[in-house]
């Protein structure tokens, strides 16, 4: 924060959506115009229009929004249910259509339609009640990409417990993190998962974890890969045991609009992951709008979200959000290069994919590994495609828009975060003009601005920060059981605004372009990581004293992690070498492989401050191998900087 954001790059091509598709849109611009200045004008009838419209309330509300700043509470008095949304509801006119088509890392396929998902989650639901499992009660899930891992959240939102999915790529301690946190009663998991055609041992990783966690009464696991795993018979049950003489007859309970949907883990500044909490109905309503808006889903589309469920964008846009709009959504479980780099495309032509929604990482490793894998099958089923997690470059954008979009297909660029719950800043597909690496304009209902440190807005051109200054109804609602860090987080840093943390710019034009993270929270791989649990880790191996993690730019990754380290001994750095990939697996196995650092320096010292602090912007300078530029007065010994760059390992 206590940097400039400059902004270099500056966009001129533009691209219109065709006449074909404007014709067709789901949001046309006249339509589009009424809502901004109805949001503008009459903010609380604006939200109450689209709850009306866009769900089903068991119970209508009283008042439509209490602001608290930092606290909101939406629809009050209303009662609804967002599984009773995403599958009751389209029992009349869409039983039989797919709700699901799974796609397994083998090959494997299955398709499930509304009726069968809704028999499979009210099944479910009753064997989590028989299990004692209560409103508000926290169940983990920690599952490969399988539809029982979809069935499990609906069954938990359909009884009113809290869902927290943990990503299954995350190691046995972020696990266990994770689970003392929310103090889960129930651990829902698989015997293993594929990945590239390996087994990844998740039951396994669960029986080691809950030897540090007391609060788990009961482990579900599904069976997946039938690799051998140890069965504890009082505490562990099989998934289809369980479910097997379970009724199909589950009333989804009406639940108050504020009650707790699920907790995300999402990385902050310090070592402790934050429990972002999500509530019912405001999160319903908003990914079902945007899903409509952004997504112009309809009731012919086959729509794939290449996200994975324990990510935010896997509960909005491949659960929630299609399923409360009745649409087909695909999952797929493995890897996009497993067998080979044209899985994806395989799958598109397959089942005639029509939305595709990805990550720039994604199509980074897609550009770098050749047109030659696309060129291969036919992807004219495609109409629309997404983006999301971080900036695309206006290079990748452009890559995507020709050869997988066909310079036919509108591209929404769409930026969020796991704290908004939706999509909040996104082109409209038949009505903005885009422009590659700019993801536009705030959607209607969205006050989004870009200012300075006192909050004023800064001039076109020029970088700020990106601030939300109203509520919407799919905000978090606060980071679990830590309403302080939650005000402290996001609501102190700019005044009356909600701040997470990216620098933007608008254009001249007005567009918004997103400028990376302002604070040492870096995105690798489109993942979020906190540099602070990766130096906590890196301090935790007996050799470290300290260390300091750094964000440089990578080709595919878009950010690779560079740890300095300090060791204790001097002797200890005779093993260098292999010190070094001992580190990095150390990271690797303590949070998980996406955690893994690319380069590790070892050092005398780190560049501090007077006041102690580390000076991490000269530490990414050198990372990324430039010039250090910028202020040096503060720096308490300029000698260790000199040191660094010699000491290139
Ligand atoms: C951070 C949130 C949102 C779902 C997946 C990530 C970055 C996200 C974009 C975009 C530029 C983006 C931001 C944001 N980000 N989408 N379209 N353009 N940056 O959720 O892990 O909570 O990460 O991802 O830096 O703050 P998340």
């Amino acid at each position: 924060m206590d940097e400039n954001i400059t902004s270099v790059l500056s966009e001129k091509r533009t691209f219109s959506p065709s006449n074909d598709f404007v014709k067709q849109a789901n949001l046309n611009k006249a339509e589009y115009e009424r809502l901004i200045l109805k949001a503008k004008t009459d903010f609380e009838g604006f939200w109450t229009e689209l709850a009306e419209k866009n769900i089903f309330w068991f119970k209508k509300w009283e008042k439509v929004l209490e602001w608290n700043e930092p606290f909101s509470k939406w629809f009050i008095g209303g009662k609804t249910n967002i599984s009773y949304n995403c599958l009751d509801r389209h029992l009349e006119k869409k039983s039989d259509k797919k709700a699901l088509i799974w796609i397994g890392e083998n090959g494997e396929k299955r398709e499930i339609t509304y009726k069968e998902l809704f028999n499979e989650v009210c099944r479910f639901s009753n064997a989590l009640l028989k299990l004692g499992v209560k409103e508000s009660d926290c169940v983990v899930i920690y599952m490969p990409l399988i539809p029982e891992a979809v069935i499990s959240m609906l069954a938990c939102t359909r009884i009113g417990a809290v869902h927290s999915v943990v990503f299954g790529g995350f190691s046995k301690e972020a696990l266990a993190d994770r689970i003392n946190d929310s103090k889960a009663k129930v651990v829902i998991t698989a015997d293993g998962g594929y990945r590239r055609g390996q087994v990844v041992p998740l039951k396994l990783n669960v029986d080691e974890a809950l030897q540090r966690c007391s609060s788990v009464e009961k482990v579900i696991i599904v069976q997946r890969t039938k690799n051998k795993i140890e069965i504890k018979p009082e505490r562990d049950l099989w998934y289809h045991e369980l479910t097997a003489d379970s009724s199909l007859e589950n009333k989804a309970k009406e639940l108050d609009s504020e009650h707790p949907l699920f907790i995300l883990y999402t990385s902050g500044t310090t070592g402790k992951p934050k429990g972002i909490l999500h509530t019912t109905a405001g999160y319903l309503l908003w990914t079902t709008v945007t899903t409509k808006w952004v997504f112009d889903i309809k009731d012919s589309d086959v729509y794939w979200c290449t996200a994975d469920i324990g990510w935010v964008t896997g509960h909005s846009y491949v659960v929630y959000g299609p399923l409360s709009s009745g649409a087909t959504s695909l999952i797929y479980e493995g890897a996009p290069n497993y067998p080979d780099w044209g899985r994806f495309w395989e799958i598109i032509q397959e089942n005639k994919i029509n939305i595709f929604y990805t990550a720039p990482t994604a199509i980074r490793a897609f550009m770098k590994a050749g047109v030659e894998w696309i060129k291969k099958y036919d992807l004219s089923s495609l109409r629309l495609l997404g983006s999301v997690g971080e900036p695309i470059n206006p290079e990748a954008w452009m890559w995507y828009h020709e050869n997988i979009g066909r310079k036919k297909c509108p591209i929404v660029d769409t930026w969020w975060q796991t704290e908004t719950g939706g999509i909040l800043i996104s082109p409209l597909p038949g009505i903005t003009v885009t422009k590659p690496g700019s993801a536009t304009f705030p959607l209607p209902g969205i006050f989004a601005e870009v200012v300075n440190q006192d909050g004023n807005p800064v001039p076109p051109e020029q970088g700020g920060f990106l601030v939300i200054k109203k509520p919407w109804t799919s905000m978090l609602r606060t980071v679990y059981g830590d309403d302080e860090r939650y005000r402290q987080t996001y609501w102190k840093r700019i005044k009356g605004a909600y701040f997470a943390g990216d620098g933007a710019k608008k254009d001249s034009d007005g567009y918004f372009c997103l400028l990376g993270r302002v604070d040492d929270v870096i995105k690798v791989s489109g993942h979020l990581l906190s540099t602070m649990e990766v130096e906590s880790s890196l301090v935790s191996h007996p050799f470290v004293a300290e260390a300091a993690v750094v964000g440089y730019p990578h080709d595919i990754k878009g950010e690779a992690l560079c740890a300095f380290v300090v060791l204790k001994t001097v002797e200890a750095l005779h093993a260098a070498p292999l010190l070094a990939e001992e580190l990095k697996n150390h990271v690797a196995k303590e949070i998980g492989p996406i955690a893994k650092p690319d380069q590790i320096r070892f050092t005398e010292s780190l560049p501090k401050t007077r006041s102690g602090k580390i000076m991490r912007r000269l530490l990414r300078d050198i990372a990324s191998g430039k010039q250090t530029t910028g202020d040096t007065t503060t720096l308490e010994d300029i000698s260790v900087i000199e040191k660094l760059r010699e000491n290139e390992l």
